[in-house]
C-alpha cells in the first residue's frame, strides 16, 4: 500500500465535498435531476456558491455518460432475466443507489455496496439515518442497522462499508464482504452480474494498488461459470500537457497528488485498465466525445438555455481530459454476445 500520509488522506477525503457541491450546483441549475444530493451533502457544503457554467456543463456530461452506461447495464441484466450487484468504490456522497431505487429498474438490483474511508462512511451513514427521504428507499427500518462504531450500514439491498482501498483487499474488503445475513451467505454472490464503479477515485491511488483491487474482484468472480464482471471508471487522463501541469499544481497546493493518472497518456491507453486483467471487452471515450456523439440534440439544446457559456473552446479542452472507460469479463462464451452490446448508443434528435 502506498501513501498513507494522514494529511494527504484528509485532502483526498475532502475531494468528496467538491464532487457533491458540483452535483448540487448542477441539480439546482436544472442540468441534472437529483432529488437526493441535498440530503447527503458534507457539512458546510450547502454554503458554497453555485459552480460556474463550465463546471455545470462538465458535471452534466459526466453524469449523463455514466448514467447511460449504468442504465444499460441494468437493462441488459433485465433482458437476461437476472438481478445484478453494483459495488461503488470511493462512493463518497454519491446518490446513485437512491436514484436507481426510486426508478423503474429498482427490482433489478440485488445488492448495492458502497465503500469509502471510515471517516466518510460515518458521515454518510449518519446522513442516511437522519433523512426520511433516503431511509424509506432502504426498505423496512427494522432491517436497517448501523455497526462498527457507526462506520457501517447494512440494509437488505444497500450496504455502506469502511475500507482503505489501497490496502490488500484480502485483509480489508474480504472480511467486510464475508457476510451480512443471519444465514452466513456472502454479501456478494459470484453468480450475479456485478458492476464495479470507480467514479473519480483511482486517480488518487497508485496503479499497483488499483490493479490489486481489480485483480481481487476478478478472482472473486472467476470461479462461477455464469460469472459476469463489469467495470466502469470515470477519471482524468493525459495530464502531461500544459492543462495537466496547471491541474497538478493546483491540486498539489491542496496536498492532493494523482499517481493513478500517470500511466494513461492517451484515451487509447485507458482500456488496458481492464484488458490486462483478462476482460472480454473494454472501451474508453472522452467527455468531449460523449457530449458530441452520445447526448441527444434536444438535451444539448435544453442545457444550452440554462446559463450563458462563453468559453466553448475551454469547455472542449477540459472535457478532453476526462474519460469514461468500461469493460466486461464474461466467463461463459455463450453469454459474450449479449454483454458485447454494453456501450454507448449513437445520440438521437
Ligand atoms: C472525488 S470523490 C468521488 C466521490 C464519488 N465517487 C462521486 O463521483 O461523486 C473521491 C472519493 O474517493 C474516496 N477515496 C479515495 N481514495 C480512497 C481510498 N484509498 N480508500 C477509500 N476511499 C477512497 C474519497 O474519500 C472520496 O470520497
Amino acid at each position: 500500500m502506498h501513501n498513507a500520509n494522514p494529511d494527504g488522506d484528509e485532502a483526498i477525503r475532502q475531494t468528496n465535498s467538491d464532487a457533491a457541491v458540483a452535483r448540487l450546483s448542477a441539480a439546482q441549475k436544472g442540468y441534472i435531476s437529483d432529488p437526493f444530493v441535498r440530503f447527503l451533502l458534507p457539512r458546510g457544503a450547502h454554503l458554497q456558491p453555485p459552480r460556474p457554467p463550465l463546471i455545470n456543463v462538465g458535471t452534466y456530461v459526466r453524469s449523463e455518460g455514466i448514467d447511460q452506461l449504468v442504465n444499460q447495464w441494468l437493462e441488459l441484466c433485465e433482458r437476461d432475466g437476472k438481478q445484478c450487484q453494483i459495488v461503488s468504490l470511493g462512493a463518497g456522497s454519491d446518490t446513485r443507489f437512491w436514484r436507481i431505487a426510486a426508478g423503474a429498474r429498482a427490482n433489478v438490483l440485488a445488492k448495492y455496496v458502497e465503500v469509502d474511508f471510515a471517516e466518510n462512511t460515518t458521515k454518510k451513514a449518519m446522513a442516511i439515518r437522519k433523512s426520511k427521504e433516503l431511509g424509506v428507499l432502504l426498505g423496512n427500518q427494522d432491517d436497517v442497522s448501523l455497526s462498527n462504531g457507526g462506520t457501517t450500514l447494512h440494509s437488505p439491498v444497500y450496504h455502506l462499508l469502511p475500507a482503505d482501498l489501497r490496502r490488500n483487499p484480502s485483509e480489508s474488503l474480504a472480511p467486510l464482504l464475508a457476510s451480512s445475513s443471519s444465514d452466513g451467505s456472502p454479501m456478494l454472490s459470484n453468480a450475479l452480474p456485478t458492476l464495479l464503479l470507480f467514479e473519480c477515485v483511482l486517480a488518487y491511488m497508485h496503479p499497483e494498488d488499483s490493479d490489486a483491487l481489480i485483480a481481487w474482484f476478478v478472482e472473486y468472480f472467476s470461479t462461477e461459470q455464469s460469472g459476469v464482471l463489469g467495470g466502469l471508471v470515470y477519471e482524468m487522463f493525459g495530464l502531461q500537457d500544459a492543462f495537466g501541469k496547471v491541474m497538478h499544481t493546483n491540486l498539489k497546493a491542496r496536498n492532493v497528488s494523482l499517481p493513478g493518472v500517470e500511466p494513461y497518456a492517451s484515451v487509447a491507453s485507458l482500456p488496458t485498465r481492464f484488458t490486462r486483467h483478462g476482460f472480454t471487452t473494454s472501451h474508453a471515450i472522452t467527455l468531449r466525445d460523449i457530449r458530441r456523439s452520445c447526448v441527444n440534440q434536444s438535451e444539448l439544446e435544453r442545457i444550452s438555455h440554462l446559463e450563458l457559456l462563453d468559453e466553448v473552446e475551454e469547455l472542449d479542452l477540459v472535457l478532453e481530459h476526462y474519460a469514461v472507460t468500461w469493460g466486461v469479463k464474461v466467463n461463459c462464451v455463450d453469454a459474450q454476445a449479449l454483454w458485447r452490446e454494453w456501450g454507448f448508443k449513437p445520440s438521437r434528435n
